[in-house]
């Protein structure tokens, strides 16, 4: 962790230092290959399963990524899509199936789910042990104590791009714009447990005089899903800024009718940053690189003590 407190220096160029979520992740799934590899010859081999309910476009591309780059890294990994009719007990029984098999190491439910499912039922129905994405209550509590057993995704890739970055945290005013179970408040979690030991400012809808908070941050964290909203005039010159945003924005010049953005306007913002994030290839393809870790550390479970 780090234990860094000094500023970030501005590169000699006046351009920012770019986190990039993609040479990152390709140096994590290095660390994976091999770790998958090693859990291999000691008699475990790694697998993911990753159930999907329905035809959710976006739902279906982040599965597919997922599938792939657990492909990559060497370990198994199985596919279970559902119907969009799939009624509560038929996903339960598929969850449960996939719990009590023990060549699957890790699972997880893409979310969002058709409108008569229950997210949360089928969060506390996978197995603790098995929650990769770590949004399971028992696991929400270890790291809420500080005792993690697993990451949650996100949050863990933004600290890792922190890290690779050399930027400090120890100490650091860090701002978070988005108080969800997915982002945000894992984050506030993380960053605030000794260690990292971040002053903390958790940020939502009801916030009042934003802008000052933002204005005082040394990290802005921007993960509300609205689309470049945080814009130039809302950062000091110096800020690092994590854009977790993952936006469609029509654009009637691109092929596909769209483009991804933030939600930074990094044109306005870029320019007084220290270091920054892009979208896409920034926290994205962290996330994923955190799930497979988090595949790797459930398998380690399965060892023998
Ligand atoms: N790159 C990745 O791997 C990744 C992973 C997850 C999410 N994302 C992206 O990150 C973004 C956020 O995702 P999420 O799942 O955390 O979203 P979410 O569940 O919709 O939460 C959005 C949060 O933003 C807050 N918010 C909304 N408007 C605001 C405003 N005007 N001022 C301050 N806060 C405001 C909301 O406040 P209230 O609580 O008061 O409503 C809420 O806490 C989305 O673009 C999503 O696609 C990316």
């Amino acid at each position: 962790m780090s234990t860094m407190t000094q500023a970030v220096p501005r590169a000699a160029s006046g351009h920012p230092k770019l986190l990039s979520g993609k040479d990152a992740a390709a140096a994590v799934e290095e660390e994976l290959i091999r770790d998958v590899a090693a859990l291999k010859a000691a008699g475990i081999a790694p697998g993911l399963a990753v159930v999907r309910v329905g035809e959710d476009p976006a739902s279906a591309t982040y599965v597919r990524n997922k599938v792939l780059a657990a492909e990559r890294v060497g370990m198994r990994s199985i596919h279970e899509h559902l119907p969009e009719t799939t009624g509560q007990a038929a996903l339960e029984r598929a969850i449960e199936t996939l719990n009590a098999d023990p060549a699957v190491h890790g699972i997880l439910c893409q979310l969002p789910l058709p409108p008569q499912l229950d997210p949360n039922r089928i969060t506390r129905l996978i197995d603790p042990t098995k929650d990769v994405d770590c949004f399971h209550p028992y696991n929400v509590g270890l790291l809420s104590l500080g005792e993690p057993r697993f990451l949650p995704c996100t949050p863990a890739g933004i600290l890792d791009l922190l890290q690779r970055g050399d930027i400090p945290v120890s100490g650091q005013r860090v701002v978070i714009l988005g108080r969800s179970n997915i982002v945000g408040r894992p984050l506030a979690l993380l960053l605030s447990h000794k260690g990292w030991d971040a002053t903390v400012t958790l940020c939502h809808s009801r916030t009042r005089d934003l802008p000052q908070l933002t204005r005082q941050a040394d990290i802005l964290v921007a993960a509300t899903g609205i689309a470049e909203w945080v814009t130039g005039d809302m950062v000091r010159e110096g800020v690092v800024v994590i854009d977790v945003g993952m936006n469609r924005v029509e654009d009637a010049t691109r092929k596909t009718g769209y483009r991804l953005c933030g939600d930074v306007h990094y044109a306005s913002v870029a320019p007084k940053c220290a270091a920054i994030t892009p979208v896409p290839g920034g926290v994205g393809p962290m996330t994923i690189s955190m799930l497979l870790r988090n595949t790797v550390q459930a398998a380690r479970l399965r060892l023998p003590a």
